[in-house]
C-alpha cells in the first residue's frame, strides 16, 4: 500500500514536471545545450504537439533552419509548421536559441487603435486609428493610413471631428481607408453595417 502511494506521488511528480517544462531562456539555453548535447550546437528544444498536447521537449538533433514564417515542432519527430496567429518570424528561424517564431504580434488594442491587417507569418498586424471615433496618430505618417508598430510609434490621440469641413485631405483619405477596413472586416464576420453610415 505504502509502496503504491509512493509510486503515485513520483508518478504525478513526474507528470507535472514534464507538463510544465519550458524551454530554457536564452540566458539558461547554452548551459543546459553544453550539459545535454555535444557538440552544444545539437541542443533542439521545442513545442510537442503530438495527441494535441502542447509540451515542449528538448533532444540532441542537429540545428536546422527553415524560412520565414515558419518554425519546427515534434510531431512526434522534427516537423515545419506555421507560427502561431499570435506570433511572427520575419527572418529565417534556426533551431540554435530557438523554440518558437520570434516575435509576439502587437495587438493594436491602445486607445483609438483597430486592426487594419491581421498580416500574415513573416510580418507584424498592422494598425489604424479610429477616425470615426475621432483618433488620429500622433506621427505624421507619410502618405499612409495604416501604421506598422513593429518600426513605428502607432499611438492614437483624439484629434479633429472626422466630419469636418475644413478636415486635411490626409484625414479624409485615411477616413475613407478606416470604412474600407471596417466593411471587409464586417462583411467576414456578417455583421450589421450601420456604423459605416455616412453622417453627412
Ligand atoms: C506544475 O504546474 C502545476 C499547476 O500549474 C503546479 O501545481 C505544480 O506545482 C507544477 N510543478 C512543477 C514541478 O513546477
Ligand atoms: C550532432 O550533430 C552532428 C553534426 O553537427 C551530427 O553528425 C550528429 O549525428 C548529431 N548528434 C545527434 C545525437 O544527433
Ligand atoms: C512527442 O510526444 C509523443 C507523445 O507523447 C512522444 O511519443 C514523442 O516521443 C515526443 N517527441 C519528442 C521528440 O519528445
Ligand atoms: C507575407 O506578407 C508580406 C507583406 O505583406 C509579403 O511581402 C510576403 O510575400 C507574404 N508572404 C507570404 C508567404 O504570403
Ligand atoms: C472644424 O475644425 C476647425 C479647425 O480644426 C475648428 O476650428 C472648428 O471649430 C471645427 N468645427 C466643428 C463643427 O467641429
Amino acid at each position: 500500500m505504502d509502496m503504491f502511494i509512493l509510486l503515485t506521488v513520483l508518478k504525478m511528480l513526474s507528470f507535472n514536471e514534464a507538463y510544465n517544462f519550458t524551454c530554457p531562456s536564452q540566458a539558461h539555453w547554452n548551459l543546459r545545450a553544453k550539459s545535454m548535447c555535444k557538440p552544444q550546437r545539437n541542443y533542439t528544444c521545442l513545442f510537442n504537439v503530438t495527441f494535441r498536447v502542447n509540451i515542449y521537449r528538448d533532444r540532441c538533433s542537429r540545428p536546422r533552419i527553415l524560412g520565414p514564417g515558419y518554425k519546427y515542432v515534434f510531431q512526434p519527430n522534427l516537423n515545419r509548421a506555421t507560427c502561431s496567429v499570435t506570433r511572427f518570424q520575419p527572418f529565417i528561424f534556426d533551431t540554435i536559441g530557438h523554440s518558437d517564431c520570434t516575435y509576439q504580434k502587437s495587438l493594436c488594442n491602445s486607445l483609438g487603435q483597430e486592426t487594419y491587417e491581421t498580416g500574415n507569418t513573416t510580418v507584424d498586424r498592422k494598425c489604424i486609428c479610429n477616425t470615426d471615433s475621432g483618433y488620429l496618430f500622433v506621427r505624421n505618417l507619410k502618405n499612409q493610413c495604416y501604421c506598422n508598430p513593429s518600426t513605428e510609434d502607432c499611438s492614437c490621440y483624439l484629434g479633429i471631428n472626422p466630419y469636418n469641413e475644413t478636415v486635411k485631405l490626409k484625414d479624409i483619405k485615411c477616413y475613407d481607408d478606416m470604412k474600407m477596413t471596417r466593411s471587409r472586416y464586417l462583411g467576414d464576420r456578417k455583421k450589421s453595417s450601420c456604423i459605416l453610415l455616412k453622417k453627412h
